[in-house]
């Protein structure tokens, strides 16, 4: 194998004291992570590694993500898939700029150990920290596969967030709306499940999906009119529960599935449409950009649906490539180094977060969306 221009150049002693090379951490959730990254003077990524542990197989026995298991299961993958990142990308330690690692939110548990092995990291080779927040990954890993500039309208779309955020930059984000029960991808696996999928249920749904008639089961439009930008997908879990306990035959199930798939996209249009509408009042004469983010962005009819969407509003349309719409660390280098650019990094003694709101103001202002007795989760 070639060694890549960039990597050729850092070995002939060239481009030393140009860009920001980093090291990413994710261990929110079932993936351990470890990824680098470089970012040019020009604010161009490239991905230099990627490695990706999922824990699918441990926790599928039991429906979804036990957090024990997957904090334990974490423990003992970091630091083979590190090395193996840094062994791809062939640097040695001495080699990076920073260290980023998810400081939340998610699961506690998870969180503490790539964080923990970040800072280590950072002390023993005397690197800057940046305690990363999940979300910003998601909301910049666009930006991994596309020159996608600041600012945008963003749907981040995954197992534990629904949301539109106004992206000015890294650290200026606002939200416009977010869920009021479920997450989509929460959606996508609940009624997986009553399906009688194996978990992760959304890509399992879009699979039993293909050559359904979404038409033939009549399934709510929730928050239909309303004008704020805010999602609900409770509605929908119910009544699709409610048919799949009368369902025989395969081309039933199959239906079904294809018709929750059209719902939930449906109404991820429906109120991104608002959100356009709303985005391209603040923005007039801008160039207009929507990025959809996430692991339901993953989802082609959900893909296809809001490209429509966006082309119809007058924006353009990005997707992160597949490999970074579900959880990865290339999303959270990509956030480390973009607020290492800025100066910005954290101290060793940066916490775990299980919530963490990107838009901590938005969070305080409605408590009821999502908010818990330790505060508003996303
Ligand atoms: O971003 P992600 O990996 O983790 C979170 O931060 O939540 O998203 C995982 C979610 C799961 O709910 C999964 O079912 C959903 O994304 N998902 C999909 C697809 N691929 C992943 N949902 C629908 N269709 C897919 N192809
Ligand atoms: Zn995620």
């Amino acid at each position: 194998m070639t060694d890549s221009p960039l990597l050729q150049d850092r070995r002939l002693g060239r481009n030393q004291m140009t860009g920001l090379t980093v090291l990413g951490l994710e261990t929110s959730c079932d993936e351990t992570a470890a990824a680098v990254v470089r970012l040019d003077d020009e604010g161009r990524a490239t991905v230099l590694a990627s490695v990706i542990a999922s824990q699918i197989a441990q926790h599928a026995p039991y429906g979804g993500v036990v957090p024990e298991i997957a904090a334990r299961s974490h423990v003992e993958a970091i630091d083979a898939i590190a090395a193996q990142a840094m062994g791809e990308a062939d640097l040695s330690y001495d080699d990076l700029d920073g260290v980023a690692a998810t400081a939340g939110p998610g699961l506690v548990g998870g969180v503490m150990v790539g964080l923990a092995f970040g800072k280590a990291v950072a002390l023993a080779r005397s690197l800057p920290l940046v305690a990363v927040n999940h979300l910003e990954g998601h909301a910049v890993s666009a930006r991994l596969g596309a020159d996608v500039p600041y600012p945008f309208l963003l749907l981040l779309v995954s197992g534990g967030h629904c949301q539109l955020l106004e992206v000015g930059g890294v650290g200026a984000c606002r939200r416009l709306g977010t869920t009021i029960d479920d997450a989509a991808g929460e959606a996508f696996d609940k009624i997986a499940k009553t399906l009688g999928l194996p978990y992760p249920g959304g890509p399992a749904l879009e699979k039993l999906a293909v050559g359904g008639d979404p038409d033939r089961y009549p399934l709510p439009r929730a928050r239909l009119g309303h004008k704020d930008c805010d999602f609900s997908f409770s509605g929908l879990k119910t009544a699709a529960a409610r048919i799949a306990e009368t369902l025989t035959t395969p081309d039933e199930r199959r239906d079904l599935a294809a018709a929750v798939q059209a719902a939930i996209a449906r109404q991820l249009r429906e109120r991104t449409a608002r959100a356009m509408d709303l985005y391209a009042q603040g923005h007039s004469g801008e160039a207009l950009r929507f990025v959809v983010a996430g692991g339901v962005a993953a989802n082609a009819t959900v893909r296809a649906v809001l490209e429509d969407a966006a082309h119809s509003h007058g924006f353009s349309f990005t997707a992160p490539p597949l490999a970074y719409c579900t959880d990865n660390a290339a999303m959270i280098a990509l956030a480390g180094a973009e607020r290492l650019a800025l100066g910005l990094s954290d101290p060793l003694d940066a916490p775990a977060r299980p919530r963490w709101p990107l838009d901590a103001a938005a969070a305080a202002a409605h408590p009821s969306h999502l908010a818990g007795r330790k505060g508003a989760k996303a």
